[in-house]
């Protein structure tokens, strides 16, 4: 059953009994299956799913369509609660539209939409930020569809701090291509037809772009000759702009992620949409547990393609040993991030690691490093550092990247995902082999066994990130194959898939 709130202190007092993720789909009604998509997204990854409906006046111009905007709520509500929804809290103005306002910066309102709707952005941010406040989300997810709203809302929760993570959904779209907007009811017989318009045209620049022309010039030059025969279209703007600071682009260069965005009058109704642009060599993420020889067989797929081998592990092990170095406890969680915060880690592309300019590639393989590291790994403020970094330093792609969450977290539109494995027993054999070949104290089989086992489990059971096979990634077994079997392997899969 779906709970319907209208008032702040009962959708607060409900929120207060729910233990568990909470996912948040903000909405102006008249829902579509664009909003479908985000509540099922929503619904996979969190226990409870709210959705907000409320027509916001503050983002509404004097001369734009507030009092048309289409209501339907029945409709809605069928909607939500087809699609497992907890709760709609559909507030009162009064209640939720403050006299405060939050101004997003200049730079990014004087791109796309912001100089034809005037205070439009002010009035989303306003709202957004107090739905957040009020109904306190893990989650938040947005459509692609408004990239602009989703760029300045993400940077919003970036710089205020908001505990809450931005999830960005692709556009849905009609057989036609046409992007579903609670608009396109607005549109009259022949407007249907030449809303269609917006895509072709973005779909020709997509082309032109997986061609190979990189002008940003060039592309909105062939949309505009496209569009020319068609005065049906009023086009306002065709813009291209780095996806996450909506800086205006002129070439998009590789390992950068372009929005080309299109808005324009049909009728009466305005439309938007957009395409993303991007183009990196190729990723592979090679995941899996401990002991099961990722970072020797990444490091032989990476010389034998000529990419650039990353062992996101080491990073971890980084943080562990300055941990101990600083003789922090390992309980003092606050101080662990305190410290990682602080600390400038460099990665070369000949697989060597800096802690504050000092190499530490050998020492962060001692033992004590690695007794320690799963319970570094499992703080999520770690975790969200060496993401972000791990993310910048593959950006361009050309990289095997070789840890525990890369292709589920990291990476997870990788070309090529790899979940690598060997049972326990072979895994420690392997290990007690490699004491002895470097002439260590060598413990019995048991102990090894015990020590993998529980690293396996921690690694498997932390609340965030846990150690599991993407959907999409080929399971490799590697009892009883050799390493050049695996490695052989892995490129074999690769050049299916490239
Ligand atoms: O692969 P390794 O043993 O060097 O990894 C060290 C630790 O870091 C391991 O306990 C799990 C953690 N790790 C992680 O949580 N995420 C990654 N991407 C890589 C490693």
């Amino acid at each position: 059953m779906t709970r319907i709130f209208r008032r702040v202190a009962a959708l607060r007092c409900w929120r207060r009994s729910l233990v568990g993720d909470v996912g948040f789909v903000p909405t102006m009604g008249a829902l579509h299956r664009g909003h479908g998509s985000l509540m099922e997204r929503a619904r996979r990854e969190n226990r409870y799913v709210i959705v907000s409906i409320f027509v916001n006046p503050m983002q509404f111009g004097p001369q734009e369509d507030f009092h048309r905007y289409p209501r339907t709520w029945e409709a809605d509500v069928q909607l939500c609660q087809s699609l497992g929804v907890d709760a709609i809290f559909a507030p009162l103005p009064a209640e939720v539209v403050p006299s405060f306002r939050v101004v997003p910066p200049p730079e990014m309102v004087q791109v796309l939409c912001g100089p034809h709707r005037p205070g439009h952005f002010e009035g989303v941010c306003t709202i957004v930020l107090q739905l957040l406040n009020i109904v306190q989300p893990d989650r938040v997810y947005l459509g692609q569809k408004d990239g602009q709203q989703v760029a300045i809302v993400a940077r919003m929760v970036e710089e205020f701090h908001l505990p809450v993570q931005v999830v960005r959904c692709p556009t849905v779209r009609e057989a036609s291509g046409l992007a579903l907007s609670s608009r396109n009811r607005y549109l009259q017989g022949e407007e249907q037809r030449v809303a269609t318009l917006l895509y072709q045209a973005l779909a020709l620049a997509v082309k032109e772009f997986e061609g190979g022309e990189r002008s940003v010039g060039n592309l909105i030059k062939s949309m505009e000759n496209f569009l020319r025969p068609y005065p049906q279209l009023r086009l306002q703007y065709i813009e291209c702009v780095d996806l996450e600071t909506l800086t205006p682009l002129d070439v998009i260069m590789d390992g950068m992620t372009a929005m080309l965005a299109i808005a324009g009058y049909v009728g009466n109704t305005r439309l938007i949409d957009n395409v993303l642009l991007q183009k990196r060599r190729p990723i592979v993420a090679i995941d899996g547990p401990a002991g099961a020889g990722k970072s020797t067989v990444a490091k032989l797929v990476a010389e034998k393609l000529g990419l650039v081998y990353l062992d996101t592990g080491a990073m971890y092990r980084a943080i562990t040993w300055s941990v101990l170095q600083a003789g922090i406890d390992l309980e003092d969680k606050s101080a662990i991030v305190e410290l990682a915060s602080n600390l400038n880690l460099r990665v070369t592309s000949d697989a060597q690691i800096f802690v504050n300019g000092e190499n530490v590639t050998q020492v962060i393989r001692q033992q004590a490093v690695t007794a320690a590291v799963s319970t570094v790994a499992a703080i999520p403020e770690v975790r969200a550092i060496l993401v972000k970094e791990q993310q910048a330093l593959g950006k361009a792609g050309g990289v095997v990247m070789e840890g525990r969450d890369i292709g589920t977290h990291v990476f997870p539109q990788a070309e090529v995902k790899i979940f690598l494995t060997a049972s326990v027993a072979e895994r420690a054999r392997r290990r007690q082999r490699d004491l002895q070949q470097r002439q260590l104290e060598v413990p019995d089989l048991a102990e090894i066994q015990k020590s993998i086992e529980e690293r396996d489990y921690k690694d498997m059971h932390r609340p965030i990130s846990p150690l599991r096979q993407a959907e999409d990634a080929i399971r490799i077994d590697t009892d009883g194959m050799t390493i050049e079997e695996v490695v052989d392997k892995i490129i074999s899969l690769w050049q299916e898939r490239l």
